[in-house]
């Protein structure tokens, strides 16, 4: 039996009752769940109600036929990862090979042993169990490459642009900023611990560790790696907090992928001398942050698939700066996992609408 919590579901499609009746029995004695079908068609019926993690299918059958079946299955992107063992009778060796190209795993004879059934039976499950697992891993690093490239690029940034106005500066000058350059480079490196960890949790099934952390620090934290490019755009940046108020996140991840996205969308997408405020109503149990720009606003196509990776929504700025498109996307699983929420509103810039901008709110669990 496979190393798995949920037992597998196997779905077995033969026209002969004392077939299904053999291998039925053998699969549950074994500890599997068994579903049946008759025929191809009785079986894609019962495939739209649940879907089995391996089929045992026969190859002759009325009705529609176990080859025609399997291609069908193969066809379809939420069938055609099932495993497909075929069933067929010692003489009838050629018809393996149909199977095989109509997209069958395995094959095995009607009159094989129940060792041998089981055994193919087994591997095909373990291999899917295993390609399913490859196929999470695979999304889980690529989603810490996107925070890594997406949060790294403001504190690097912000550094990047004293350096480079020093060069034209005294000694003082740099000296002056000296706090201030460590401070920033210690969220670059926040950034990078905190990707080790998560890899570390993930691998044991963890996740991120909440604590208790002051709203109004953490606005000025994102605001000290921002600054330039606040100054940059000339935006007046306006934010009375109440300096009592405490919020249940992470802090790295609130910090550079939360508060640092919403006001560099904010930033990219206002004219220079525009303004950006951000205000903040508590409850007794929950603070709501609101940050409105007066910019250009999103038209509905980017507002409707504001969270979905990969949707064609990144725009440039309006000074032409650069995206990578994840921002939203990442700030959206970060909220939901510090059991917050997000609302947006927009109204897309128009001769006829002054009212326009982005209104961004967090709904945070207050502590
Ligand atoms: N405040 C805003 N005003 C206008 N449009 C916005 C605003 N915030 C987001 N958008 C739109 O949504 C898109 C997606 O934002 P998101 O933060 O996910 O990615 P990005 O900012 O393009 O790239 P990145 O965050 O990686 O730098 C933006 O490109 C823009 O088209
Ligand atoms: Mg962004």
């Amino acid at each position: 039996m496979l190393k798995k919590d949920r037992v597998p579901y196997i779905l077995v499609v033969d026209d002969s009752t004392s077939v299904r009746l053999i291998i039925g029995d053998m699969l549950k004695k074994a500890g599997y769940e068994v579903g049946f079908a008759v025929d191809g068609i009785s079986a894609l019926e019962s495939l739209q109600t649940r879907k089995p993690d391996l089929i045992i299918l026969d190859i002759m059958m009325p009705r529609m036929d176990g080859v025609e079946l399997c291609q069908r299955l193969k066809s379809k992107e939420e069938t055609s990862h099932i495993p497909v063992i075929f069933l067929t009778s010692q003489n009838k060796q050629e018809t393996v090979i149909k199977g095989f190209e109509s997209g069958a795993v395995d094959y095995v004879f009607k009159q094989c042993s129940h060792v041998e059934l089981l055994a193919r039976v087994n591997t095909h499950l373990e291999l899917k169990r295993t390609k399913e697992q490859l196929i999470k891993e695979n999304a889980e690093q690529k989603e810490l490459l996107h925070v890594l490239c997406h949060d790294l690029v403001n504190p690097l940034g912000a550094i990047n642009n004293l350096l480079t106005l020093s060069r034209k500066k005294s000694n003082e000058w740099l000296a002056d900023r000296r706090e201030k350059l460590l401070q920033i480079t210690q969220h670059g490196l926040n950034v990078i611990e905190l990707i080790r960890k998560l890899r570390y949790l993930e691998e044991k099934e963890g996740g991120l560790i909440l604590t208790k952390v002051n709203l109004k620090q953490a606005i000025d934290e994102s605001y000290l790696i921002l600054r330039q490019q606040f100054n940059q755009k000339e935006i007046e940046f306006d934010y009375t907090i109440d300096e009592s108020l405490n919020v249940q996140v992470e802090k790295t991840t609130f910090i550079n992928s939360v508060l640092n996205n919403i006001l560099t969308n904010a930033i990219k997408f206002s004219h220079p001398k525009s303004r950006i405020i951000i205000s903040s109503h508590a409850t007794d149990d929950s603070v709501v942050l609101t940050v409105r720009d007066y910019g250009i606003g999103m038209p509905s196509i980017i507002l409707d698939n504001l969270f979905i990776i990969g949707k064609g929504r990144s725009r440039t700025g309006t000074a032409g700066e650069r995206g990578t498109g994840f921002g939203m996307p990442l700030m959206k699983n970060f909220m939901t996992a510090y059991g917050g929420s997000i609302e947006i509103w927009s109204q897309e810039a128009s001769e006829s609408n002054k009212n326009h901008g982005t209104k961004v709110k967090l709904i945070l669990k207050r502590m």
